[in-house]
């Protein structure tokens, strides 16, 4: 169910960095109060889905997403690391889900697209480090989101992979020159050091795990990462127009 309200990727286009907090690198055994601490500074959940096939690494499921669903107002951003998301889907709207991004990797895009638009998720498009940004681009106008992967996905507290810097910068030109609304959103290795790097590049929605959750004041620490985001943002020149 969409939050009323929510900042969704597809409803939020003003000029600003929205942070995403991945319950990834959250203490699951206490995760509804790990929400809680960081919500005033999360503006998007973020939710790591991985099912041991496309990522060397099994994560939670729809009803971990359904109990995260009642314990919280937060939109919920659902990154799908599965070779057959098609099959999940619609649990994890069922869930509570707002959003899914599944990846370009994995192909039949366009069908996943059309189950997602029916489902009414917000329909995200996720692309691995070593995946061309060409690949997604024939998608673009059909997303509500664009997730880069900043490091290959399957564990959190990697390093942010710099040579993805041109990536990013692409897709937004690539976006801006279309005249789209599509949210930037970037994952893998976000820190109060990466984030104004990211979004000089034109990142708009920045995912952080071990930089908020393992840091002794998460709340605290995504602020930092806020800041700096922002202060960067301010820098980039034109960007009254996004
Ligand atoms: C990695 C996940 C990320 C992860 C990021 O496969 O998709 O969302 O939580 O973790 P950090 O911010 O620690 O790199
Ligand atoms: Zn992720």
């Amino acid at each position: 169910m969409a939050q009323a309200g929510s900042p969704g990727p597809a409803r939020r286009a003003q000029p600003s960095v929205r942070i995403a907090p991945s319950i990834l690198s959250a203490d699951f055994a206490q995760l509804g109060d790990e929400i809680s601490r960081v919500t005033p500074e999360a503006d998007v959940l973020h939710v790591d889905v991985m099912d041991g096939h496309f990522v060397p690494n099994l994560t939670i499921g729809p009803p971990v997403v359904t109990w995260i669903r009642r314990h919280c107002d937060l939109y919920l951003d659902c990154h799908l690391m599965m070779d057959n998301p098609a099959k999940f889907l619609g649990a994890f709207r069922e869930a509570g889900a707002d959003g899914c991004s599944v990846h370009v990797e994995i192909g039949g895009t366009a069908g996943l697209i059309a189950q997602m638009r029916d489902l009414g998720l917000d329909v995200g498009l996720a692309v691995n480090p070593e995946t061309p940004f060409e690949d997604c681009e024939p998608w673009l106008d059909q997303l509500d989101l664009l997730l880069i992967m900043t490091v290959h996905p399957g564990f959190g507290g990697q390093m942010f992979m710099s040579e993805i810097v041109g990536k990013i910068a692409r897709a937004r030109h690539a976006i801006d020159s279309a005249g789209l609304a599509v949210d930037l959103e970037v994952d893998g290795g976000i820190d109060v050091g990466t984030a104004p790097i990211v979004t000089e590049a034109g990142a708009r929605l920045l995912v952080a795990g071990s930089a908020i959750f393992a840091q002794p004041d998460p709340v605290a620490a995504a602020h930092r990462i806020r800041e700096a985001a922002q202060a960067a943002l301010a820098t980039v020149s034109g960007e009254g127009a996004r």
